[in-house]
């Protein structure tokens, strides 16, 4: 997830251009609606970095060019002039998902000419099929992003459309027809380095050329997820459009601004038009229009009332909470392009060929926490599907011992942030005695990610609530893909069956809506609750993973008593404490063997505990006090029963008072053994 701002103003607008500090400033130091961008950019940035913080950029549209200063590491570090006088301009704040967090991979992204400067939030899928073909054309790459194709191919686009204006005579001075032949040096390179600060323009300038159609015609190539901002030379507009990523417009008097979310902009603008998907946009100083499938549209007006701070919690009370919610776009991200419905296997960008799997004898998975229980869910489907040997250890707990064969173990370290030093720690132990390592993670570039043989990469966004939420569940589907990659190259994995459980896995962002839709249910379920003497988490198999996590979201953010384990347990030894004071949450899914764990139900709920059930058991129905229904998901079932399971935690904390994001004693990131 990266973070997008764009603006422009009239010239003439606010305080004007001529403000020797770059114009457009408050009494207090913050800008206005009208003047120069780049402390409006600039403050939109600071606003947005809980999106992403891994590298920023800036482009200032200038009459000749666009001036782009972009490089690695946060806002506040970012290299720029004291003032400029650009009117118009875009941001970006990047979480990486393709390529490293460096100066290159940083946005925006430029054409071989420079004149184009494109920011961009989403995946495109098809952009190593686009690249090839660029670079074929000639286009110089300077960045192992997806997103430099949308500037590429805007060029290339853009150059056309002027040639036809221009009934195909050359318009600029060398006589060159523009495209990627026009921003070489005659090698193919780019005519100037990308660094911090670019100016090469050599295009001539695009003249006239109607911005909005090339825009429509680049992202009509485009499959995936986008938001994109586009800025071109010499020209006062901003061009933007979008598919499955947000982007929202900001009205203001004399300027207008686009956004991933409100927060960019608040201080600036209450009244904002949220973009449709499929929508590509035209801003001006003065005006928005709105095209839709070739026609002009009106998107609504309307007020939004939240203060800055609420904004970044998109309107939620705490971060957790808007981080629950975020998970079915969190699910598309790690679903996106990865999927192969024909063949039945999946796209996953790690180097793990067919014959290296198939030397693997045991699959070991360390991690430690959330991430540990991710682990002990991705065991039972790697066994199932892919039919090899799996462990899942606690990292700080592990060894590489037991008379292991290195080259016959792969060792999987499954950590959100990659920085967890435990689990860092068992993953050079593997190394050390010769296992090859794959790493699970969010944050790429992380020590993990660097560190290990491969990489494979969760894409859920930055997570900012102490407590894990949508890292877990883009990490158990991340490694249900892996775990199709594994099962289809050992040949132990039919194309329809993978085809069934990639079917279930795109069917996961719906169900975890359905889930999200009962929140108030559970909110009431939480206050029935709250306040009792202990909870107990049961479930068998990927039940049994879910319980353990389920009850360690309650513990981290509510300071209760709770315990999970596999509800086979209870009669050896915890149905001593079972009273009608200590509610039992069950899970009673697919997957979760919820024949036997009934069984288990009827022995508590005779001793009078109340029993919270998270079930598509329709048998179970008469035994439960509370009946959450899961929707039909096969293996992924236990996974959507866990969302319930976090409303659950939030809201018996919450109704507790507890301080949700930043819990007692803990830490987001434990780089201390
Ligand atoms: C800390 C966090 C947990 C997290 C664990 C592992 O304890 O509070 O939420 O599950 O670290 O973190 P990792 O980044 O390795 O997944």
């Amino acid at each position: 997830m990266c973070g997008i701002i764009g603006y422009i103003s009239n010239e003439d607008g606010g305080n004007g251009r001529d403000d020797e500090h770059g114009g457009g400033e408050r009494a207090d130091g913050g800008p206005t609606g009208g003047g120069r961008a780049l402390p409006v950019l600039v403050d939109g940035l600071r606003n947005l970095e809980y999106r992403g913080y891994d590298s920023a950029g800036v482009a200032l549209v200038e009459d000749d060019a666009v001036a782009v200063h972009k490089q690695q590491g946060v806002i506040d570090d970012l290299a720029l002039p004291d003032a400029h006088p650009a009117t118009c301009g875009v941001g970006h704040t990047r979480w990486s998902t393709h390529g490293k967090p460096t100066d290159a991979n940083a946005h925006p992204h430029t054409d071989c000419t420079g004149d184009v400067a494109v920011v961009h939030n989403g995946i495109i899928e098809n952009y190593d099929h686009l690249r090839a073909e660029l670079e074929a054309a000639g286009h110089a790459f300077s960045s192992e992003t997806d997103t430099e194709v949308v500037p590429h191919l805007l060029e290339a686009e853009l150059a056309a459309r002027r040639e036809a204006a221009t009934d195909g005579g050359r318009v600029d001075e060398d006589g060159d027809a523009g495209g990627a032949e026009s921003a070489a040096d005659g090698d193919g390179e780019p005519v100037d380095d990308v660094g911090p600060y670019r100016t090469a323009s050599t295009s001539g300038g695009f003249g006239d050329v109607d911005v909005v159609a090339a825009v429509e015609a680049v992202v009509d190539r485009l499959e995936g997820s986008y938001a994109v901002a586009v800025t071109v030379a010499g020209r006062e507009e901003l061009v933007v459009a979008r598919q499955d990523s947000p982007l929202v417009l900001g009205l203001g008097d004399g300027a207008n601004f686009v956004a991933s979310d409100v927060t960019a902009f608040v201080e600036h603008t209450r009244e904002v038009a949220y973009l449709e998907d499929g929508d590509v946009a035209r801003v001006t100083g003065d005006a928005v229009d709105v095209r839709h499938d070739g026609a002009w549209v009106e998107r609504d007006r309307k007020t939004v009332d939240w203060e800055a701070e609420a904004a970044e919690k998109g309107g939620y009370d705490h971060y957790m909470l808007k981080e629950i919610y975020e998970q079915p776009g969190a699910l598309r991200q790690t679903l996106s392009g990865r999927i192969d419905e024909v063949a039945g296997d999946v796209d996953l960008d790690v180097d793990l060929p067919a014959d290296v799997l198939a030397d693997v004898e045991e699959i070991q998975l360390v991690a430690c926490g959330t991430s540990y229980h991710a682990g002990l869910y991705a065991r039972r489907l790697l066994e199932e599907f892919a039919d090899v040997r799996v462990t899942v250890e606690v990292a700080s707990e592990y060894e590489f011992t037991g008379g292991r064969d290195p080259w016959e173990t792969l060792v999987v370290a499954v950590t959100q942030s990659g920085e967890t030093a435990d689990t860092l720690s068992a993953m050079r132990k593997a190394a050390k005695a010769g296992a090859r390592t794959l790493a699970v993670t969010n944050t790429v570039g992380s020590t993990a990610a660097r560190e290990a043989d491969d990489a494979l990469y969760i894409r859920a966004g930055p997570e900012i609530g102490v407590a894990a939420t949508k890292t877990f569940a883009a990490q158990v589907t991340a490694l249900s893909l892996l775990t199709v990659h594994v099962g289809r190259r050992r040949g132990a994995l039919s194309s329809e069956r993978a085809s069934h459980l990639l079917e279930n896995l795109r069917g996961l962002p719906g169900a975890v809506q359905q889930l999200l839709d009962a929140s108030d249910r559970l909110q009431a379920v939480a206050s029935e609750y709250v306040d009792e003497d202990a909870y107990f988490f049961v479930g068998r198999q990927l039940g049994s993973a879910v319980a353990l996590e389920g009850a360690l979201k309650l513990k981290e953010i509510a300071y209760v008593h709770a315990e999970g384990f596999p509800s086979g347990e209870l009669k050896h030894g915890t149905l001593a404490l079972v009273t009608e004071d200590t509610p039992v949450l069950t899970v009673l899914t697919e997957g979760a063997r919820p024949k036997e764990t009934l069984n288990n139900v009827k022995e508590v709920e005779s001793r009078g505990a109340p029993v919270i059930g998270f079930s598509s058991y329709d048998a179970a129905a008469n035994y439960l006090d509370v009946e959450i229904p899961i929707p039909d998901l096969g293996v992924l079932e236990p996974l959507v029963a866990n969302v319930g399971l976090q409303l659950f935690a939030y809201h018996v904390a919450n109704e507790l008072g507890r301080a949700i994001d930043k819990p007692r004693n803990l830490a987001k990131s434990v780089t201390v053994e």
